[in-house]
């Protein structure tokens, strides 16, 4: 797998964080490309539970180098506060390389997302509030500040003023919040320019080198497929393209150095935020994935909504990101359950469809047409060889490969890194 990416093929939240540990053994690099501290990625290793939110997922193996690469924004202060984390735990943070043209999140992002939220009101998106969509507004209004205008103080200062000139009066006369102090700002950011220095460097060239030498790159998406700006279900969606595609741009290197595109989907599928889901459960059923998925939010510990797997959704997955092939996370949760349900088309009241639909306003008001498969009703936590499996778990596992037209090549029976089955 000399260049794969590693891409959430639904709503966020799929176990990126477990499957790039997985692959990153055999990793040189492993690569964020797009989001910021919105993301919140858990690996578990034995009894120890890890959750980053910016640090690639390479960082338990000492001979991988994690990269945030261009296409990402850094709040500095939540980059830094983790990787103090990741010392903590005997980890070394020192490999991390953040590249010199990410963008910065600013104080005034942050507030600026909470007061958008607040002005939407029952329009709101559900963002985390953590200032990413207003960091890749001022990104793409070329008002940003980069991570390299830090270490020239005097354009760092002169940038938070302009952009303050505008915020100021923005805050204040728009949302009815206070301006923000310039000077305070460019006190804090400056602050932390010797901690991020050893850090910076040009992670195109870096990384280009790496896949010319035939090192192993391994590209982390954060968010999935159906929050992509382009591509998602907008705009219930996040500023950045979390599909395969951002992963070249992000990144800054060339399609054709791309091997492999994995795509992560849950063994059911699940969205935190407002905007449209067609197979959310509003029942006991749901309940149940929510209380056996333990489906509450890493980054903001909100109740993620659940429901049952959306092949429409999958397929549009695989086509938006060319999947070559697909991880199956969460297998062991659907072991709670007599009957399990597969969407395998949507219908409304003068329409049927079979692929995912490109009118947002369809995914409102149709109904999910289901299939329903036997359930396995035994615990597979303990599960490591595909013929071990329950005949009806296998018999799931085709069946999605048959809908999706594309190899199930992992799945995954419980949180832990060895909790999972190598399918081919
Ligand atoms: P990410 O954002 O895609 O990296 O996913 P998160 O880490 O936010 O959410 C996935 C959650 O499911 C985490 O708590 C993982 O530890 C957990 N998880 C991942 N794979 C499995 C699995 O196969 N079974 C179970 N029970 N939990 C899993
Ligand atoms: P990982 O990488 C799930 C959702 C938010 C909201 C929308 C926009 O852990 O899978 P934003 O703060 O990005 O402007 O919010 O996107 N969202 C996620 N949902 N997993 C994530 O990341 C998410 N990152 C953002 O809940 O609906
Ligand atoms: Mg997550």
């Amino acid at each position: 797998m000399p260049a794969t990416i590693v891409v959430g093929a639904q709503w966020g939240d799929e176990g990126k964080g477990r499957v790039v540990d997985y692959f990153a053994e055999q990793a040189d690099y492993v690569v964020r490309y797009q989001g910021g501290n919105n993301a919140g990625h858990t690996i578990v290793v034995g009894d120890q539970r890890l959750a980053l939110s910016l640090i690639p997922s390479g960082i338990h193996y000492p001979n991988c180098t994690p990269v945030i690469a261009s296409g990402t924004v850094i709040d500095p202060a939540v980059l830094i506060a983790e990787m103090d984390m990741a010392a903590s735990k005997g980890l070394d943070p020192s490999r991390v390389r953040l590249s010199t043209n990410a963008h910065l999140i600013m104080p005034y992002h942050r507030k600026l997302d909470a007061v958008i939220e607040r002005y939407l009101g029952k329009y709101q998106i559900g963002t985390t509030r953590k200032g990413i969509g207003p960091a890749y507004t001022d990104k793409f209004a070329r008002f940003g500040i980069r991570v390299q205008d830090l270490f020239d103080p005097k354009i760092f200062a002169e940038k938070v003023q302009t952009a303050l000139e505008e915020k100021n009066k923005i805050l204040p006369r728009i949302y009815n919040t206070l301006p923000m102090n310039a000077d305070e700002i460019i006190g804090e950011y400056l602050g932390y320019v010797e901690r991020l220095r050893p850090h910076v460097e040009d992670t195109s060239l870096l990384l280009h080198g790496a896949i010319k030498a035939g090192k192993e790159v391994l590209f982390e998406g954060a968010q999935g497929t159906l929050l992509d700006i382009d591509h998602g279900t907008y705009p219930f969606v996040t500023s950045s393209n979390p599909s395969a595609g951002g992963a070249i741009i992000g990144s800054g290197i060339g399609p054709k150095a791309i091997d492999e595109v994995i795509g992560v989907a849950k063994a059911y599928i699940s969205r935190v935020g407002t905007g449209p889901f067609p197979t959310e459960l509003h029942d006991d059923v749901g309940d149940k994935m929510i209380e056996l998925g333990g489906e509450y939010g890493t980054v903001t510990g909100r109740r993620r909504r659940c429901g049952w797997l959306d092949l429409l959704a999958l397929r549009y997955a695989v086509r938006v990101n060319g999947l070559t092939k697909v991880f199956l996370t969460k297998m062991d949760i659907l072991s709670a359950f007599d009957t399990i349900k597969v969407a395998t088309g949507y219908r409304s009241t003068d329409d049927a469809f079979d692929e995912f639909p490109a009118q947002q306003s369809v995914l409102y008001h149709c109904e999910p047409v289901y299939e329903e498969l036997p359930g396995w009703g035994e615990d597979i936590t303990g599960v490591r060889r595909l013929d071990d499996l329950p005949k009806e778990a296998r018999a799931y596992i085709e069946y999605i490969e048959e809908a999706i037209e594309t190899e199930v090549g992992w799945v995954s029976v419980g949180p832990e890194r060895t909790q999972l089955i190598e399918l081919s």
